[in-house]
């Protein structure tokens, strides 16, 4: 028997930096959502535990012990193998929750194929800041260090871009040039949203408190969020610490030329077009 589980890319559409713990972590209020593009882990039963890794952003990933999907699997189950695949599509390290996607699909993957129940998100959190929200790959608004996952007012239907101009960006160095961790964060209800402009109208007003530092290592980064804008998305944001970018556009509306553009204009860049789940 083998089960498949999709991982799907994280995308923080907004993300407020609110304070810092005495352990250097940062509390953080930002609505997050999930896409239809990400990569997949696929479990079969086997005596001992491992990992392959496929698919066309594997290039340089090393199946280590400390790699996220493996750790994932100790965690459920320190004693007990299977055989993991990992087909990775998402860049590595580009603010989407590649890895933390990776790691709560092998936990569901795992759970499901062995019949056991899902760890709390207290418990994942030690896996990453992103794992506990990424268990649910539906929309929350996350706060804490990733912890406390409340639920959101229904959003509009609407299609994405993602935008990685394949550079690194180092997440602990963005966090620690922050000018300001004290900022406000979302309002403390969040409203119901009409439709798809009052909902970008209300991210115009909010904000991802990374983007700044995050330019100041990568200036690309600001390049990659005028390019979404001249393709027309109706509002363009920089995900988690960066460098993915994205666009959001009607559902369906997303002109044909949007990918093609891009693409021929930054044939180097990393673009990718779907949905919000
Ligand atoms: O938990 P994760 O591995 O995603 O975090 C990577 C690094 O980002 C942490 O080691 C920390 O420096 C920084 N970070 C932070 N506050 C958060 C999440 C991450 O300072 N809430």
């Amino acid at each position: 028997m083998a089960i498949e589980v999709f991982a799907p890319a994280k995308i923080n559409l907004t993300l407020h930096v609110t304070g810092q713990r005495p352990d250097g972590y940062h509390l953080l209020d930002s609505l997050v959502v999930f896409a239809d593009i990400g990569d997949t882990i696929r479990v079969v039963p086997a005596a001992a535990l491992s990992l392959e890794i496929d698919g066309p952003e594997a290039v340089g990933l090393a199946a280590e012990p400390d790699n996220l999907v493996l750790r994932a699997a100790r965690l459920l189950a320190p004693e007990q193998g299977a055989a993991i695949t990992l087909t990775k599509r998402l860049p590595v390290a580009s603010g989407i929750g590649g890895g933390s996607a990776d790691a709560a699909a092998t936990l569901r993957a795992l759970a499901q194929l062995r019949g056991v129940a899902l760890p709390a998100p207290e418990q994942v959190l030690a896996l990453g800041a992103d794992v506990p929200g990424c268990l649910g790959s539906a929309p929350v608004r996350m706060r804490g260090i990733g912890e406390r996952l409340d639920p959101v007012p229904p959003l509009p239907a609407m299609d994405i871009v993602l935008v990685n101009p394949r550079v690194a960006v180092s997440t602990p160095t963005v966090f620690k040039s922050l000018a300001t961790r004290d900022n406000p964060p979302m309002q403390p209800v969040l409203p119901h949203w009409q439709d798809l402009s009052d909902f970008t109208g209300w991210l115009d007003r909010q904000r991802n408190d990374l983007t700044a530092p995050a330019i100041v290592q990568q200036p690309v980064i600001a390049d990659v969020l005028t390019a979404l804008r001249d393709v027309g998305a109706l509002f363009a944001a920089m995900s988690g610490s960066g460098a993915t970018c994205f666009g959001l556009f009607p559902p369906g509306a997303m002109p044909d030329r949007t990918y093609p553009t891009l693409s021929l204009r930054h044939p180097d860049w990393w673009i990718a077009q779907g949905k919000i789940l």
